[in-house]
């Protein structure tokens, strides 16, 4: 029997990926909550916190698959925190390689950006797949494309994000554990892949089960 093509689940990201194992043949591509989502928490515990969910993240992952985090830094109080250095923390912790960093560019290169960088990164580890290494594809991806709400990955990062998992790791399966309203979900079953999300926001996983592209 066919998977469906699509699954959202309301319900915490954490609590779900220890629930039990992903899919066989799953990858996946999701965006960590920036503190600015989680407001109540001092700034501290979020930080810990998104180290901790990348290092599950990672670990929920299928040894010979891949998870791919979209993030954006942001200027704070005078200083820069560098989301890709928190994912790559919990990835480690995690035993997980680095197989890829590229760079999206939010704004031209050139001009000067406040609050948040002219550029987001995308990030791809795996525990055990480094056959992938030599597949060289563009580092620097020039244009974010259209972002479906102001926390969305850009449609331009997705497609590029989904078609790797794909064609390099051959991904039967798109898991978004933060799904949001479901741009990667969406942009996965574009490319004819099933996809699973979870979504903590009750509206917006109702959103992440009808959006379509
Ligand atoms: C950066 S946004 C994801 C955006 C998504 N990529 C999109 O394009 O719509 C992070 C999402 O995680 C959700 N979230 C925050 N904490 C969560 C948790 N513990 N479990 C599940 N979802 C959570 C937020 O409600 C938010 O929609």
């Amino acid at each position: 029997m066919q998977p469906p093509l699509r699954t959202v689940h309301t319900a915490e990201a954490l609590a779900f990926l220890r629930s039990g194992p992903l899919p066989e043949g799953a990858a996946i591509l999701t965006s960590l909550p920036d503190a600015s989502e989680l407001r109540s928490w001092p700034f501290a515990k979020w930080q810990a916190w998104f180290v901790e969910a990348a290092e599950q993240v990672v670990r929920a992952t299928p040894p010979q698959s891949a998870a791919i985090f979209y993030q954006t830094d942001v200027k704070r109080d005078g200083t820069w925190l560098d989301k890709s250095y928190l994912v790559q923390q919990g990835a480690y912790a995690a035993g997980a390689h680095l197989l890829w960093h590229k760079i999206v560019c939010r704004a031209p290169a050139g001009r000067a950006t406040f609050a948040r960088p002219g550029y987001a990164h995308l990030l791809c580890f795996s525990r055990d797949r480094l056959d992938t290494v030599e597949a060289a594809t563009p580092d620097v991806l020039p244009e974010l494309g259209a972002m479906t709400w102001p926390r969305a990955i850009g449609l331009h990062a997705a497609h590029a994000a989904v078609l790797w998992l794909r064609d390099q790791v051959q991904a039967r399966c798109i898991v978004d554990p933060f799904c949001g309203v479901g741009t990667t979900l969406a942009v996965a079953n574009y490319h004819g892949l099933p996809a699973i999300g979870v979504e903590l926001a009750p509206g917006r996983a109702q959103k992440a089960r009808e959006l379509s592209l």
